[in-house]
């Protein structure tokens, strides 16, 4: 198994990137709805300023994992965890960082857009609100600052107090960017961001995620094997549950060494 830990909170290489830092650290894992274990023993290294993707058929626990990450699980009832997972070496399911904080440095986008039905300005200063920041000047700067990084300040700078929901999903998706970007996040977990967007959007996504893993550390599930090889560093394939293979993109989608990897992104599988 690459991807590993060596102990020393460095990841074990996907290949060649021995002295790369390590953002989250998936320790054996396991994750059970009830009687049926969704996660099994999955180990996986998450590196800074990078974009991870994981791929694999449907309902073999993609999203169960990017949400095991924020804890977005503990949202669901009869949800048990084992194993761990390490965010800057803090265990998220320990004591020492609370779930509110956790969310906060590692938000999600998803599948389909969600802006709330609020104003685009209100919508991307939501979080900072929350968190009792009232002073107009930062609120207004930020609003810039957020969209701009998103790359959505052009097409909506005059309209800032329209309704979010009337935008096109495209600038939805991105304005849901801009909402997190708001506060700051260190890791961003996409869930198929680009499922409900036509070819030209989901290619801007695409674009702005690449200049997004100059900041952040990026992990993102994707059906799109084109897309999981045009724009992520390292490949995770997932099997019912369980972590197949997780190495360097370009190692997953050329040479893989495991069979199953090999049958998936040949299209032999199922
Ligand atoms: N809230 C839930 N309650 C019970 N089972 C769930 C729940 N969410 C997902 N599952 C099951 O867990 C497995 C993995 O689901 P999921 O993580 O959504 O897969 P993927 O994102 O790869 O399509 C599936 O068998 C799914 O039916
Ligand atoms: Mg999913």
């Amino acid at each position: 198994m690459t991807g590993g830990n060596t102990g020393n909170g460095r990841a074990a290489p996907p290949h060649g990137s021995e002295t790369e830092p390590v953002k989250m650290n998936v320790r054996d894992f396991n994750l059970y709805y009830g009687h049926f274990q969704a996660l099994k023993n999955v180990n996986m290294a998450i590196l800074e300023k990078r974009i991870t993707a994981l791929i694999g058929p449907s309902g073999c626990g993609k999203s169960t994992l990017l949400r095991g990450m924020n804890r977005m699980n503990d949202l669901i009832s009869g949800v048990k965890t084992s194993g761990t997972i390490l965010l800057d070496g803090i265990d998220v399911y320990g004591s020492a960082i609370r779930v509110d904080e956790l969310r906060k440095r590692v938000g999600m986008v998803f599948q389909r857009p969600n802006p709330f039905p609020l104003s685009i300005s209100d919508n991307v200063v939501y979080g900072l609100r929350v968190a009792g920041i009232r002073n107009q000047k930062t609120l207004k700067e930020k609003v810039e600052s957020s969209l701009q990084a998103a790359w959505l300040w052009e097409p909506v700078k005059d309209k800032l107090h329209h309704p979010a929901l009337e935008l096109p999903l495209d600038q939805q998706q991105r304005l849901c960017i801009a909402r997190l970007l708001a506060v700051e996040p260190e890791v961003i977990l996409m869930d198929e961001p680009c499922s409900a967007l036509d070819p030209i959007a989901t290619a801007k996504i695409e674009e702005l995620m690449l200049e997004l893993r100059n900041h952040y550390t990026i992990v993102i599930v994707t059906h799109n094997m084109q897309q999981a090889s045009r724009i992520s560093d390292f490949s995770g394939y997932m099997l019912l549950g369980e972590l197949i293979e997780f190495d360097d993109t370009q190692k997953i989608f050329t040479n893989p060494e495991n069979k199953k990897t090999q049958d998936y992104i040949t299209g032999r599988y199922g």
